[in-house]
């Protein structure tokens, strides 16, 4: 997959005809509230079931035996012992597993090749067998048992990427993303220049809930108990991969653990799991430890950089230069899409970006958190502020000198775009008055103190997607879509808008979302979810009102017999007389009634981006600035990000506890990214070493900053009725360049290499 289709597939159909914007009726004062989560108390109180909760009758438990090397063949493969130990009841592998399928139209699966499909092995780690037992602890001594031998080749984990690969334009050569200009003459006669090669490291995802499949039989039936960040998607591939009509699969993912994109396709356990139980006729419940999230599940690849800028003395950009390249493994071609943002996100008249792909005996990558994008502004932001300190000129300054409101990549106009207003925002928050640029000039005490900025950018999507409405008898009301709730707070957003439409409280309405059998709904991908799923959902509130005030006209029992139903309104979770008060109305329960009916239903339907606005006129992102305050104690050589202030440019936001939480959330994400996150593949034998909490280090609350978060709230009048925008990944854009440009002002090194270590630093000049 290449990522920068990755917006297109989350999105679905994008073909819906182009019209005038809606005029957006003015929301109510629910919208944009700052709201507890309405599944708050569900996950509190532990009460929350996610994929592993599911404890079916008769529950038999998987584990998989995992490869030993990281690029060869099966030698051979006994299973003797494992099938006489106690308990066991299932060994299977690439000789029994029976016919798996690959995936097509179905869906986006992660890896192509189903599990066991042959005995080629081109990752550590990479299932080669799973055993099912009575007892987890049985299936894990039966694992252990699994006689394994392999026929080992050369492989090759090297993070330098410095394989040899023809030049742009020539045979086998890299693409190239976007160009316009010429940016080889313009770079050559710059006055001023930056040419540095940057790069990020692997990261692992790592979500506190680990991947999970509960797979249950039921004669030709079987329900999925998964941690999806796409039930309908998984529910397509699976399908396909397991050679089993749609409408006899069932995905359910009530709640997630969150995903980050790791859960956004199926992994090979799914598969594995539910053949498993087929084949056993008896429940099955694989679970994905902490160490095999490292190998098999995906994660973001490793990237280098080429970014080369040439500048006027005043700071005008005349060619921005980014070269990249990724590592993907040998099953899968997967390409970082690092050129996201740099065609338009500043003003330059020639601009190229280029991009490679390198092999690497490693799992497949899958998109995380601002995939693209997040490790791109790495580059684009660490040279801009290189290009700040060439040219003496205030790096807040430089940027806001290259904002531009068309996109000179398409010559289109964004639909909203207030990055300088974030920068401004952003300054006075933070103080950015009081900066001094000299390197180590800041003091706090015994600290020295860096500061750095960075802007963010993150694609605005909206896909295709369907909701359920029914008004119930007893006063409740209950919305679904085959969407889900990712830990991000769909849930919520869902009942605020129904909330908005009816005027019926929260408390009296039920939002069911995380099962393929209802309509479906969106992927919680590429921060597009809220901006897909809520058209649908005020069309579906509208579409059920609609019903009810027919019903209440046409019932010779209501309260309205025989009224014409365009007299009569609905707010409040009241019908009543169109002229007259309002709180006057009748509830709508008390005329379902006295019609005897139990439910007024409404189904509502909305296209993907422009399908009710002018959007494919215009060039649509969301923006941000972060930045960045490090405290640096040069006499321990310690580094700690103290203060971090985020603004977002991300539309209307629906609610502001939520949305805050996300941002806060990406700031800690972060300071992982900055300062602490990297897989190491040992030179040895491919194993992801750090697979584990103790060597793979993601921030704690300690290492947490005070953070600062401010929306603009600017509806955009593009992406629906709303104006909402999404947001998640976008707050993770700029935090890991600014971190840098602090570390290079509070000591002078310029780490360009993430993530900053201490022994990086240790050749600073900066004393106390
Ligand atoms: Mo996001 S990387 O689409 O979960």
């Amino acid at each position: 997959m290449d990522f920068s289709e990755f917006l297109d597939f989350i999105q679905g159909d994008q073909s819906a005809p182009s019209g005038k914007p809606a005029p957006a009726a003015p929301p109510s004062a629910i919208i944009g509230a700052s709201l507890s989560r309405v599944d708050g108390p569900l996950k509190t109180t532990g009460t929350a079931k996610y994929a592993a909760d599911f404890h079916p009758k008769n529950l038999a438990y998987a584990v998989p035996v995992c490869a030993t090397i990281a690029s060869g063949k099966i030698g051979s493969l006994d299973a003797s012992a494992a099938e006489k130990m106690p308990g066991v009841v299932l060994v299977l592998h690439h000789g029994n597993i029976g016919p798996l399928f690959r995936s097509g139209s179905g869906g986006r699966n992660s890896e192509a090749r189903p599990p066991f499909e042959d005995e080629v092995i081109s990752y550590w780690g990479q299932y080669v067998a799973v055993v099912v037992a009575d007892t987890f602890a049985q299936a894990q001594a039966g694992a252990a048992a699994v006689k394994v031998t392999y026929v080992a080749d050369k492989f090759n984990v090297s993070p330098k990427l410095d394989d040899a690969i023809p030049a742009i334009g020539e045979p086998g050569g890299p693409r190239v993303a976007s160009h316009r200009g010429d940016f080889e003459a313009a770079f050559a006669s710059a006055p001023v220049k930056v040419d540095a090669v940057y790069s990020t490291p692997v990261e692992t995802h790592n979500p506190m809930e680990m991947h999970a499949t509960t797979a249950v039989w039921d004669g030709k039936k079987v329900t999925l108990y998964e941690s999806s960040q796409g039930v309908m998607n998984h529910l397509g591939v699976m399908a396909q991969v397991l050679g089993v009509p749609k409408e006899n699969i069932e995905v359910v993912s009530l709640f997630i653990g969150s995903g980050f994109g790791g859960k956004l396709f199926p992994w090979p356990h799914s598969a594995m799991t539910a053949v498993a139980a087929r084949k056993l006729n008896r429940p099955v419940k694989l679970m994905v430890s902490r160490k095999m999230m490292f190998s098999n599940v995906g994660h973001r690849p490793r990237t280098e950089q080429r970014m080369r800028l040439g500048a006027t003395q005043d700071g005008k950009l005349l060619a921005l230069g980014q070269d990249y390249r990724n590592h993907t493994s040998f099953g899968d071609e997967i390409r970082e899409n690092c050129g996201e943002a740099t065609p338009f996100i500043y003003s330059t008249a020639n601009l190229r970006v280029s991009s490679a792909l390198v092999k690497r005996n490693v799992g497949t990558p899958t998109p995380m958190r601002g995939p693209g994008a997040v490790p791109g502004l790495f580059a684009v932001e660490s040279a801009m502020d290189e290009l700040a300190i060439a040219l003496k000129m205030d790096p807040v300054a430089l940027r806001m000198g290259l904002d531009t409101q068309t996109d000179e990549s398409t010559g289109k106009p964004f639909s909203s775009r207030h990055l300088k207003e974030c920068l401004q925002v952003g300054s006075e928050k933070f103080g950015w008055s009081k900066y001094t640029p000299a390197v180590g000039s800041m003091r706090k005490g015994d600290l020295v103190l860096g500061w750095g900025v960075a802007c963010a950018s993150w694609s605005a999507g909206r896909g295709v997607s369907q909701a359920s409405l029914s008004l119930l008898q007893n006063g409740r009301i209950r919305v679904s879509s085959g969407t889900q709730d990712i830990g991000t707070g769909t849930y919520t957003v869902v009942a605020q808008i129904v909330s908005d439409k009816t005027g019926v409280p929260l408390d009296r309405i039920d939002v069911k979302l995380g099962n393929s059998s209802y309509v479906p709904g969106p992927m919680s991908g590429g921060s597009t979810a809220t901006a897909s799923v809520v058209p649908s959902v005020a069309d579906a509130a509208k579409a059920a009102i609609k019903t009810m005030l027919q019903i209440a006209a046409a019932s010779k029992d209501s309260p309205f017999s025989g009224k014409d139903a365009a007299t009569l309104a609905f707010s409040g979770g009241r019908i009543y007389e169109k002229g007259k008060d309002a709180a006057t109305g009748v509830p709508f329960e008390t005329v379902l009634k006295s019609a005897n009916m139990a439910s007024a239903d409404g189904e509502g339907k909305s296209g993907g981006q422009g399908s009710d606005t002018d959007a494919k006129n215009y060039s649509m992102h969301s923006f941000g600035a972060q930045f960045v305050e490090v405290e640096w104690d040069p006499g321990i050589a310690k580094l700690r990000v103290s203060r971090v202030v985020s603004v977002i440019d991300g539309g209307r936001i629906i609610n502001k506890k939520t949305a805050t939480n996300q941002i806060a959330g990406a700031v800690v994400m972060g300071v992982g990214m900055g300062l602490l996150e990297e897989t190491i593949y040992d030179p040895r034998n491919g194993h992801a070493i750090n697979d584990n909490f103790a060597d793979y280090v993601v921030p704690t609350s300690a290492d947490s900053p005070e953070i600062d978060v401010h929306f603009l709230d600017i509806p955009d009048p593009q992406i629906g009725e709303y104006g909402a925008r999404g947001i998640g990944e976008i707050g993770l854009a700029g935090i890991a360049p600014a971190i840098t440009a602090a570390v290079y002002h509070a000591t002078g090194v310029r780490v360009r290499a993430l993530p900053v270590r201490v022994e990086d630093l240790l050749t600073s000049k900066v004393l106390i």
